[in-house]
């Protein structure tokens, strides 16, 4: 069984829902590394202080077993997934000294092994000796799809084309930043998921894990 798992891909591709699942078949821990950087994105937005290397000196961001997000000591689960986090942890995510700061962290997250990482830069950057990578992807139309049903199922006003907008911006950032861009890795196996439905693309990460 492979220890390490890697998931990259764009925006809205499923990434953290089916590494959720995988994690909890395999015995394995999740680890959502986008979940740091919105973390980091937070602390920026609520302090009111421009993000430097002071900012981050004694940051404590936690992730726990229950997919909790928790930044110096506070539970900020929900506060985390707004819009305007989202835009802000793509834009805290293309300094240097915020990526080197995250990567420790998570490479330290990683160290005991059985773990599955999902972020953008997992098997090119961060775990590049992961045993299985994946690169998971979907069309833009269906990521905004998915995205507005799960805004809609949670009775949050949505609009697609918007989302599809702010998608596409995202992505455009994340794979375009100088540091550490969202890339397939060389050794990664694309899994395209427009046409598959969660448990399908479970299934196929599971196989590939064994
Ligand atoms: O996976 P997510 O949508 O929660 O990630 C939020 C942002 O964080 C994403 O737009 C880019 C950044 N990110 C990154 O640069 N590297 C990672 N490993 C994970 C996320």
């Amino acid at each position: 069984m492979k220890k390490i798992i890697a998931v990259d891909g764009p925006a809205g591709a499923g990434k953290s829902t089916v590494s959720k699942i995988c994690a909890a078949r395999l015995g394995y821990t999740y680890i959502d590394t986008g979940a740091m950087y919105r973390a980091v994105a937070l602390k920026v937005l609520q302090s009111g202080k421009n993000l430097d290397e002071n900012l981050l000196k004694d940051i404590e961001i936690r992730l726990d077993a229950f997919g909790k997000v928790f930044l110096d000591g506070r539970d900020v689960t929900k506060e985390i997934r707004t819009p305007e986090v989202s835009r802000g942890a793509s834009d805290v995510a293309k300094f240097g000294f915020v990526r080197k700061k995250l990567t420790e962290l998570q490479r330290d997250m990683a160290k005991s092994g059985k773990v599955i990482m999902d972020g953008r830069d997992i098997g090119t950057q961060v775990l590049p000796n992961a045993d299985l990578k994946i690169f998971l992807t979907a069309s833009v139309d269906e990521r905004a799809r998915r995205r507005f049903e799960e805004l809609k199922s949670k009775n949050f006003a949505a609009d697609l084309e918007q989302i599809k907008k702010e998608i596409t911006l995202r992505d455009k950032q994340d794979s375009e930043r100088e540091i550490a861009p969202l890339a397939q890795a060389p050794d990664a196996i694309l899994i395209d998921s427009t046409n598959m439905t969660i448990e399908e693309v479970v299934l196929e990460i599971l196989r590939l894990a064994k």
